[in-house]
């Protein structure tokens, strides 16, 4: 039997029915050719990106030896404290929607109804537990494990270290590969990293939402991205850039081009997503709430002059929840238009690089870039 997931939103469709509490990640490859359930070792790059088995943690990892202007912004963010202030303590909202799903206060750390999204999880000395809020490996992959991409990802030769300039283009391209197989998510992979901050900042649990936990961040890649959550430092410590440095230098981008190109990717992965969630979706009050996200990335791709995004938009348009619910009702619909969008935003991605877009500067200027509240009270809207 086939089995469909979404990790972090645990909905499940099994043969149609829905279910939840399975723990397999299934985003990035179309459904159609979903790997069979994770009954054993995780067998795609997709499955390996949440994988608690191959989560080492960022302090196990010493991401910090390396990379440690990033480590120190990250653990500015709200990302990183989530665990500490939504899962720690119990009361407030954390209590409301715990106490609708039945969840006590013993279980908060250990319902992946909660973890999944507010932390870090992590198996240690057999036990699998929390370990952190939301953290570098919530975003770039799973670490660890035999074949995990940690090691792999910063050498630069098979036996010797070399400086980075001395790598050869074949040594380049193969540990690329093979970071990419190990499911890491790298900045050149725009779409896949768009729709791990939609796993998250969409939510597909119908309890949780009619308890009355927010469906639909008012996301967009590029502000929600430029704020508080902002990290590019590799070539340079002291700044932090507007584009990935690694990939301005190696892809010859520039922060224009990289920002026209998540703004339109954006716009995929949240109607790619919505979509995914509404196939099991019945209640009607949580239905509703994907109305937004969809009408509006539907208008705006449609404003993207490309066949891929005129196609995605028209296609949409046919999905977007009315005042009464959902229409088609049939989920299947949902899961196989969701495909089609995973395919004309891969397209995407392939054919531009952002120069054809100059026309969307204007729209995307209008939102500045996105701080919480509590980052503001505690640094200013600086990082
Ligand atoms: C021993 C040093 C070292 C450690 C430890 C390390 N990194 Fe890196 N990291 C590097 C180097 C070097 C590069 C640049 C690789 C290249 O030139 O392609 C890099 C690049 C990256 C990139 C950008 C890749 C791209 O192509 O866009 C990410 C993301 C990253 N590291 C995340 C992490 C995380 C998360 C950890 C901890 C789990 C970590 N790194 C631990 C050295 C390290
Ligand atoms: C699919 C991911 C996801 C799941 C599952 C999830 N959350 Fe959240 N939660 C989020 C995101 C994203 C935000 C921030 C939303 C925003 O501000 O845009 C958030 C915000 C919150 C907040 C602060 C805002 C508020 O509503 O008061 C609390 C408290 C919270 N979540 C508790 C929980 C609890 C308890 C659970 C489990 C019963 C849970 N969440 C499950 C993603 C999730
Ligand atoms: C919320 C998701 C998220 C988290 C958490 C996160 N990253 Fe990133 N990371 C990204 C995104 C997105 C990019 C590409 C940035 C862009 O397009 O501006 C990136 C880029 C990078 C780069 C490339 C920077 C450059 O100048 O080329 C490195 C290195 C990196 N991250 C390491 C880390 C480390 C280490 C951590 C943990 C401290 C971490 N990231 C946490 C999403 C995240
Ligand atoms: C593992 C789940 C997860 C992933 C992946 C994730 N986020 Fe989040 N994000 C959250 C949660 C949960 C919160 C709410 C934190 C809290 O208030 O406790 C949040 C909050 C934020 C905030 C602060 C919003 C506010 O106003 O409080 C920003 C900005 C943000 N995320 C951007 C991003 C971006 C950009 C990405 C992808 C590059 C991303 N997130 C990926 C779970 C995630």
């Amino acid at each position: 039997m086939k089995q469909y997931c979404l990790s972090r939103v645990r909905l499940c469709v099994f043969a149609g029915v829905v279910s939840s509490g399975a723990t397999l990640l299934n985003y990035g490859t179309p459904l159609a050719t979903a790997a069979e359930p994770a009954t054993g070792a995780p067998a795609t790059a997709s499955e390996k990106i949440t994988d608690h088995t191959r989560m080492m943690g960022t302090a196990k990892a010493d991401c910090k030896k390396c990379h440690d202007s990033e480590v120190a912004e990250g653990m500015k963010a709200v990302h990183f404290l989530s665990a500490e202030q939504r899962l720690y303590k119990f009361d407030g909202n954390t209590k409301k929607y715990a106490d609708a799903l039945g969840i006590k206060q013993t279980e908060l750390l250990s319902t992946a109804v909660c973890t999944d999204c507010h932390g870090t999880v992590a198996v240690e000395a057999g036990q699998t537990k929390v370990i952190s809020g939301v953290s570098c490996e919530s975003c770039h992959g799973a670490a660890g494990g035999e074949d995990g991409w940690l090691n792999t990802h910063q050498s630069y030769h098979a036996s010797m270290k070399i400086p980075r300039e001395q790598e050869t283009e074949e040594h380049k391209a193969a540990r690329h590969a093979r970071c990419d197989t190990a499911g890491m998510i790298r900045s050149t992979n725009l779409y896949g990293l768009a729709k791990n901050c939609y796993s998250c900042h969409l939510v597909g649990n119908e309890k949780l939402v009619a308890a009355g936990h927010k469906a639909a961040s008012v996301f967009d890649l590029v502000s929600w991205s430029t704020g508080e959550v902002r990290h590019n430092f590799f070539m340079n410590k002291e700044v932090n850039a507007e584009a990935p440095t690694l990939w301005t230098e190696t892809e010859k981008g520039t922060v224009a081009n990289r920002r026209r190109m998540k703004f339109v990717v954006g716009m995929f992965a949240q109607v790619e997503t919505s979509l995914r969630l509404l196939a099991p979706a019945t209640d009607g009050a949580v239905i509703k709430q994907f109305r937004t996200p969809l009408r509006d990335a539907a208008e705006m791709l449609q404003e993207v002059d490309t066949p891929e995004t005129v196609a995605a938009g028209e296609l949409v348009e046919d999905f977007v929840p009315s005042r009464t619910g959902k229409k088609p009702e049939d989920g299947e619909e949902y899961l196989s238009a969701a495909d089609e969008i995973a395919e004309h935003a891969n397209a995407f991605v392939k054919a531009y690089d952002g120069s054809q877009f100059a026309d969307l500067d204007e729209i995307i200027e209008e939102t500045p870039a996105h701080y919480s509240q509590q980052y503001k009270q505690k640094y200013g809207e600086e990082n």
